[in-house]
């Protein structure tokens, strides 16, 4: 492990399994998950919930102040749940199809973009840290030690999200999911602020051909490769 805490930057297309990777990433060097993308999600659950239209960023951005977004951790189950102003929308915002259908609209909003940016760069100030997201290792921390960037080809990542939604219990076809995934890989990485892409000094990771433990034990062994490199 490396000696001091580092910064994990990991960013990718919807879908590739980040949020795994860093879970289990923070899990074994004992740092703290953020994934960002649920907080995006929670800002457009309260956008969608409080019936404010999302072409109207001024109306947006009026209503930031009024959305705190926080993470809680449940030690039994190893898992974090995301809260907005205090209630537990963690299935929500996975689940709720409108979530899906307009998060890549409402994170496509600068006010709410350099809203979010400021609360994560917070949440990183001390390091040891593991965040997944779109502009992690671009944006947020440019200066991350390691920065990974997550691939795979698009109907096997269709296929573990329709999994995961059928897991939930969500009735769904795989046309439905990939077109979902498809239209908002497009707009992540065609939007004007931030958009989705590699880092120069970012290390691609395509997964398509891997599985859980594969990519877990390779992304490893760049942390070890960095700890004698002496960060
Ligand atoms: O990772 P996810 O699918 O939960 O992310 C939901 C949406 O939020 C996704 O369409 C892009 C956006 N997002 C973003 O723009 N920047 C981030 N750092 C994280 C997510």
């Amino acid at each position: 492990m490396p000696e001091s805490k580092i910064i994990i930057a990991i960013d990718g297309y919807s879908s590739c399994g980040k949020s795994t990777l860093a879970k289990q990433l923070a899990k074994q060097l004992g740092y703290r998950f953020i994934d960002t993308g649920a907080m995006y999600r929670a800002v457009a659950l309260y956008l969608l919930k409080n019936q404010i239209d999302i072409h109207h960023p001024e109306m947006v951005a009026e209503a930031l102040p009024f959305i705190k977004i926080d993470f809680s951790y449940n030690a039994d189950t190893q898992t974090q749940q995301t809260l907005l102003n205090g209630e537990n929308v963690e299935q929500e915002i996975r689940i709720n199809p409108r979530v899906a259908s307009v998060v890549s609209d409402v994170s496509a909003i600068s006010e709410v973009r350099r809203f979010l940016v400021k609360q994560q760069q917070e949440l990183g100030k001390e390091k040891g840290i593991v965040m997944d997201g779109r502009d992690i290792g671009t944006v947020v921390f440019p200066d991350a030690e390691l920065k990974i960037f997550v691939t795979a080809q698009p109907t096997v990542r269709a296929q573990r999200r329709l999994d995961e939604l059928k897991a939930k219990g969500q009735q769904t076809t795989a046309e439905e999911v990939l077109a979902n995934l498809e239209k908002r890989d497009r707009i992540d990485s065609t939007r004007a602020d931030s958009p989705l892409k590699k880092a120069a000094d970012a290390i691609e990771l395509d997964n398509t051909h891997l599985n859980r433990q594969e990519q877990f034990d390779l992304v490893m062994t760049w942390i070890k490769q960095l700890k004698q490199t002496g960060n």
